[in-house]
């Protein structure tokens, strides 16, 4: 079939995974190892220091050989070829796709531009380090002389998610006297409370937006300007030291007040939600270390090589989108859960809702054709063991069907021994439990355990930086993985605009209430009686 024309479900493989999902459904995982002598060591593998062990998945030989035939025969190679050669693909917006360039190092991007595009990345990189170093040391200063104690990233989305969530998981590095807020909903009590809590003169707001358009961060960035107004008497304070902009709208930005040697630049081709490798990871920066920072780059370059280098049947990016691809568009299933054991990894799940759902919640094709397969399933979790004592009886006795991704670190020096071996010896536990099942006893249906839900555990040698962007950059690919095979544009995010645009239609003082839907205006008119 011609590349161009291609649909997954045009590909032999995709047919004959039909027929076996028909045969195979109701196979027992642990009769898949009884059968397979050689099935732990042919399912699982280690790039860097992440190890994957998805044996525990309900896949037989024969459903995996064809898995890997539909990475074949899709547009798989050639997509990420493109991806990495920066070509357009993000066609839509024609935009290059370009986020593995920012934790490249020379020669490992194959474009004409390779040069150019790093002496640019290496200077917006050195910007982030220079500014990152003087708020670290003590040498940046407010408007009255002080040292920075404070630093409020004002964000959201991929602005807030990725920053956010590797300065919870490095923690363990992060500075002793310098504290990172995170502000991203529009929600006034949050960002009033803040700032309520903090002291102007030793605050440093950074806002982080690739457009600089979005209206919640303006917002609560007009609210820190109107509280450093307030408290220090500053006017025009987006141009004192207390404000920084991280865009890749520089003109915005200096058109919004702040001076240009204050704004730190990326490119038009990271997206939004790919962008804690660029100046949006400031806060991670200043949080961790510049050097630390680097190693989370070289961590997630490590994945990079990995994920263009291994064969396909020994790719962990690929394996894991192959899996899922199975669950979501053969066994029917509609969610998968992310589960890591490590409360430092506890905004992980949502920080994979925006990647997986923004990326590959998609109804065209790339040929501009409606999809009539499952494209990207419902991403959720929290971590283990609190997970085990909420939503895991839905997972060991409910009716639906959960692929589940168990994560750990199998050291982690803020613990101890003690504890360590209970947390991963309960995420053992479960995955085991939830394979194997139980027979009911007698009289006690209730107690029945079907079973055969399947996993995949993937552990870490520890969560050090270098891992932290390793672990990031795999799920990127799986990403990018599913969409290749699925045939969408996993880097626009159309989707999100119409509501937005509603949104304001309903803010506009002009607003005729008439024009509305029934039930809209009947919310609006319940409000209206109470305000
Ligand atoms: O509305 C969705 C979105 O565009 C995300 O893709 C993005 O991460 C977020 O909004 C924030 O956008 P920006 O960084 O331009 O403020």
């Amino acid at each position: 079939m011609s590349k161009t024309n291609y649909s997954p479900t045009g590909t032999d493989a995709w047919h004959n995974l039909e027929q076996l999902s028909k045969v195979e459904a109701n196979t027992r995982i642990t009769e898949l190892f009884d059968l397979e002598t050689d099935r732990v060591e042919r399912m699982s593998l280690q790039a860097g220091e992440l190890f994957l062990d998805y044996s525990k998945n309900l896949v037989s030989k024969n459903v995996w050989r064809q898995l890997i035939a539909l990475a074949n025969e899709s547009n798989l190679l050639t997509h990420r070829d493109a991806m990495f050669c920066g070509d357009p693909i993000n066609g839509t917006e024609n935009r290059a796709v370009l986020h593995a360039a920012l934790r490249s190092e020379q020669g490992d991007l194959r474009t004409s531009e390779d040069r150019d595009r790093n002496s640019t990345i290496n200077q917006q990189l050195e910007h982030v380090r220079q500014v990152s170093e003087k708020v670290r040391n003590g040498s940046w200063h407010g408007s009255t002389g002080k040292s920075i104690t404070d630093v409020v990233n004002i964000g959201i989305g991929g602005s807030d998610l990725g920053p956010k969530l590797a300065c919870s998981a490095l923690s363990e590095f992060s500075h002793p006297s310098i504290n990172i807020h995170f502000i991203a909903n529009v929600d006034g009590a949050e960002i009033l409370t803040t700032l309520a809590k903090l002291d102007p003169e030793t605050t440093l707001v950074a806002i982080a937006s690739k457009t600089f358009t979005t209206q919640e961060t303006l917002l609560n960035a007009k609210t820190t300007l109107d509280w450093f107004e307030e408290t220090l008497g500053l006017k025009s304070a987006q141009a004192s030291a207390h404000f920084i902009a991280l865009t890749a709208s520089p003109s915005n930005a200096l058109a919004y007040g702040i001076p240009e040697s204050q704004i730190l630049e990326f490119a038009e081709w990271v997206g939004g939600r790919y962008s804690l490798w660029s100046s949006i990871g400031l806060s991670i920066a200043i949080s961790i270390g510049f050097p630390r920072f680097s190693e989370m780059l070289a961590g997630a370059r490590e994945m990079d090589l990995h994920f263009q280098n291994a064969p396909i049947d020994q790719n962990m990016p690929v394996i894991m989108a192959l899996l899922g691809i199975w669950y979501s568009n053969f066994l029917d299933a509609q969610s998968t859960a992310v589960i890591p054991y490590c409360e430092r990894l506890q905004l992980l799940p949502s920080y994979l809702q925006q990647l997986d759902m923004e990326s590959n919640g998609k109804a065209t094709s790339l040929n501009g054709q409606p999809i009539t397969y499952n494209t990207g399933a419902i991403v959720w979790g929290q971590t283990g063991t609190n997970g085990q004592h909420a939503f895991f009886q839905l997972l060991h006795q409910g009716t639906r069907l959960v692929p589940i991704d168990f994560i750990a670190a199998v050291k982690d020096s803020l613990s101890n021994d003690e504890h360590h071996r209970v947390l991963i010896g309960n995420m053992l536990g479960q995955s085991s439990a939830l394979m194997k099942g139980q027979a009911a006893p007698e009289s006690q249906p209730h107690r029945y355990y079907a079973g055969n839900k399947p996993s995949n555990t993937l552990l870490m040698d520890s969560l050090s930086a270098k891992n932290f962007g390793a672990l990031i950059a795999l799920y990127e690919h799986k990403v990018f993985v599913q969409g290749s095979i699925w045939n969408i544009n996993s880097f626009d995010q159309w989707g999100v605009e119409l509501g937005k645009n509603m949104a304001n239609k309903l803010l506009d003082s002009d607003l005729d209430h008439d024009s509305l839907d029934a039930s809209t205006k009947n919310l609006f008119d319940h409000m209206k009686k109470i305000i």
